[in-house]
C-alpha cells in the first residue's frame, strides 16, 4: 500500500513536471558584444519585443549585450554547443569558423554606400552565403547593418604613410590583416571587449570601427583623432543554432521568422542615422578631433588598399568577388 502511494506520488510529480515544461516559455538566449545603444543593440531589443508579443509569451528572448556572457570567439562556440541560441556576429568573424567567404564584406572600398551593400545582402549572393553556415550547425537568418568604418589613432591618419608601424586592432579577419599590412601598419587581432583598455594602455595605437561602436565603447576618451575614411563596411549576420531552430514548433518558427524580418527592416533603417548621430556625439565630446579627407587624400588611401582584393582572391574566391563587382559596379581604379 505504502509502495503504491509512493509510486502514485512520483507519477503525479512527473506528470506535473511535464505539464510545467509544456507551459514554460521557449528561451532564446541572444548574446552580443556591443552596447545596447547601437544599431545591433537596438535591433536585438526590437526583435525581443516582436518575438515575445507575436508568440504571446511562448518565447522569451533573453538579451546579453556588451560581451557580458561571451566574447567574440567564445560566443560562436557557445552557439554551436547550444549554450546560447542566437547571435549577430560581425561578418568579419566567420573566418575562424571555416566560412572564409564572409570576409568578402571586409574588402576595403568594395561598397560605396548602403544601397550597393543591400544589393548583395538582400539578394541571391547574400542568401547563398548564409546557406554555407548550415554545415557548421548554424542557420543564418538575416543581415543587419551597422555601417562604414573610420580609422582612429592618437595621431592624424590621412595618408597611407601615416599608418607606418602603428599597431592597429582588427577583428578576426585575414582580409583586415592584409588591409592593415597594405598600409604598413601592424595588425593586432583582439576581442571587441578588450579594445578600450588596449587603446588606453597603448597595447595598440589605433583601430577601425563605425562611429556607433567607437562612441558607445568610449573610444573617444582614448583616441585623439578619428578620420572619416568610410574605407570598409561592418555589419552582421543574425544566426541561430540549427538544431534548436529546426526543433521549434512550426507556428512558433513562423512567428519568429516574421519578427526577424521586421527587426531586420528596423535595424537597416536606423543604422545610418545612429552612426551619423554618434559622429556628432564624438564631435561634441571635444575629446577626439574629427578629420575629413579631400578627394586626393581619399584616392591615395583607396589606391593603397584596393590591391588587397586581388591578394585575397584565393582565400575568398575570385568568382564571389567578381559577382559582387557586377552587383555594385565596383571598378578597382576610380
Ligand atoms: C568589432 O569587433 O569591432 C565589431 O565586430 C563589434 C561589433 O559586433 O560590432
Amino acid at each position: 500500500m505504502k509502495r503504491r502511494t509512493l509510486l502514485g506520488t512520483s507519477l503525479a510529480l512527473i506528470l506535473s513536471a511535464t505539464a510545467f515544461a509544456a507551459d514554460a516559455p521557449i528561451v532564446i538566449k541572444f548574446s552580443h558584444v556591443v552596447a545596447q545603444d547601437t544599431p545591433k543593440g537596438k535591433a536585438a531589443e526590437h526583435f525581443k519585443k516582436l518575438a515575445e508579443e507575436r508568440t504571446k509569451g511562448r518565447v522569451k528572448v533573453e538579451l546579453y549585450p556588451n560581451s557580458q556572457l561571451y566574447k567574440d570567439k567564445e560566443e560562436l562556440e557557445a552557439l554551436q554547443l547550444g549554450a546560447v541560441q542566437m547571435l549577430a556576429p560581425s561578418l568579419a568573424k566567420f573566418g575562424p569558423l571555416g566560412v572564409k567567404e564572409f570576409e568578402v564584406f571586409d574588402l576595403p572600398y568594395i561598397f560605396d554606400n548602403y544601397d550597393e551593400l543591400h544589393k548583395v545582402t538582400q539578394g541571391p549572393i547574400g542568401k547563398a552565403l548564409l546557406g554555407k553556415l548550415s554545415s557548421k550547425g548554424i542557420t543564418g537568418l538575416a543581415y543587419w547593418d551597422n555601417g562604414f568604418k573610420q580609422f582612429s589613432a592618437n595621431k592624424p591618419l590621412k595618408a597611407p604613410g601615416d599608418f607606418r608601424g602603428l599597431k592597429m586592432r582588427i577583428q578576426a579577419s585575414k582580409v583586415l590583416d592584409a588591409q592593415m599590412r597594405a598600409l604598413s601598419a601592424l595588425p593586432q587581432q583582439m576581442a571587441f571587449s578588450e579594445v578600450y583598455q588596449a587603446l588606453q594602455t597603448g597595447v595598440v595605437d589605433g583601430t577601425e570601427n563605425p562611429a556607433s561602436n567607437f562612441y558607445t565603447q568610449k573610444m573617444h576618451e582614448v583616441q585623439k583623432f578619428l578620420t572619416l575614411s568610410n574605407h570598409g563596411y561592418l555589419g552582421y549576420a543574425v544566426i541561430v543554432n540549427k538544431k534548436f531552430w529546426d526543433g521549434l514548433p512550426a507556428d512558433v518558427r513562423t512567428a519568429l521568422d516574421g519578427a526577424m524580418r521586421d527587426a531586420t527592416k528596423y535595424a537597416n533603417e536606423i543604422a545610418k542615422a545612429e552612426n551619423d548621430g554618434d559622429i556628432e556625439n564624438v564631435r561634441k565630446s571635444n575629446r577626439t578631433q574629427i578629420l575629413t579627407l579631400n578627394p586626393a587624400e581619399k584616392a591615395a588611401l583607396r589606391n593603397a588598399m584596393v590591391p588587397v582584393h586581388k591578394q585575397m582572391a584565393d582565400r575568398i574566391g575570385m568568382d564571389l568577388i567578381t559577382s559582387i563587382y557586377k552587383e555594385t559596379g565596383f571598378t578597382p581604379a576610380q
